[in-house]
């Protein structure tokens, strides 16, 4: 795994959207593989700059998000779909028909699960795979104890990280019990992946990830087993 210390968010952002903007520009139809959270945000508001400043074009790009709750309307403000939109869809020209995301609302959440692996594999796998970390060492909404051969799936998420989400919404008890995750091989399937890690909160997560041997209590550590993973991360989440 490359390490890469860059000294703040702000650097982080840039450095991630620069990893992207890269991407693009050498191949117009590259598959995305994007991730939600706090973390990504800055990366979304550069590209969104990007698109305006360095003329970017993302007509032919294809988008395939990590993950959704389940049993949230698309537009409730809390979905990813909602968040996607809000923070970048609406800035870049990804075309309608060209990004996806699990459908949580979908009557037959087996079959859904089914039809977005089906589709990573006909549409992707994604060439650039962006990802966060959660302080319990999650990927996607991968929680502690999935298996490393996992493929998209519905999980139960903690109470740690339905805690962690909770200022996506009014409440706590708003947070959704459940999700519609790509599983950890599915994720491990994209050619590249830039794992972004911020702030103080993160510390322990980076460096258990850096000091384990792949452990499926800490979902992350299988990353170590991927040829082409580089971990950006700020001197708040790298430094003792
Ligand atoms: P965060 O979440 O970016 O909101 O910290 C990361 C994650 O849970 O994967």
């Amino acid at each position: 795994m490359k390490v890469t210390v860059v000294k703040d968010y702000n650097e982080l952002s840039k450095y991630a959207c620069n990893e992207i903007e890269k991407e693009i520009f050498h191949n117009h139809c590259s598959v995305l593989g994007l991730a939600t959270g706090g973390t990504p945000l800055g990366t979304y508001r550069e590209m969104a700059k990007g698109f305006q400043q360095r003329k970017l074009d993302y007509s032919r790009v294809t988008t395939i998000n990590l993950d959704e709750y389940v049993g949230l309307e698309k537009e409730n403000a809390g979905t990813y779909h909602t968040y996607m939109e809000k923070n970048l869809f609406q800035y870049v020209n990804v075309s309608s028909d060209m990004k996806f995301i699990p459908n949580g609302t979908a009557e037959d959440l087996q079959a859904e699960c089914e039809r977005y692996e089906k589709l990573i594999e006909k549409k992707g796998p994604p060439d650039l795979q962006i990802l966060g970390i959660g302080t319990n060492g999650h990927i996607g909404f991968n929680e502690p104890g999935t298996s490393f051969l996992s493929q998209t799936h519905i999980v139960e998420l903690t109470d740690s990280t339905r805690k962690a989400n909770a200022r996506f919404f009014t409440s706590e008890e708003q947070v959704p019990q459940k999700a519609i995750t790509m599983g950890i091989k599915t994720i491990l399937k994209s050619r590249k992946i830039i794992l972004l890690a911020s702030g103080i909160k993160k510390r322990n997560a980076v460096r258990t990830l850096l000091e384990g041997k792949p452990d499926e209590q800490f979902p992350a550590s299988i990353l170590s087993e991927h040829p082409n993973v580089m971990l950006v991360v700020d001197r708040a989440a790298f430094e003792d």
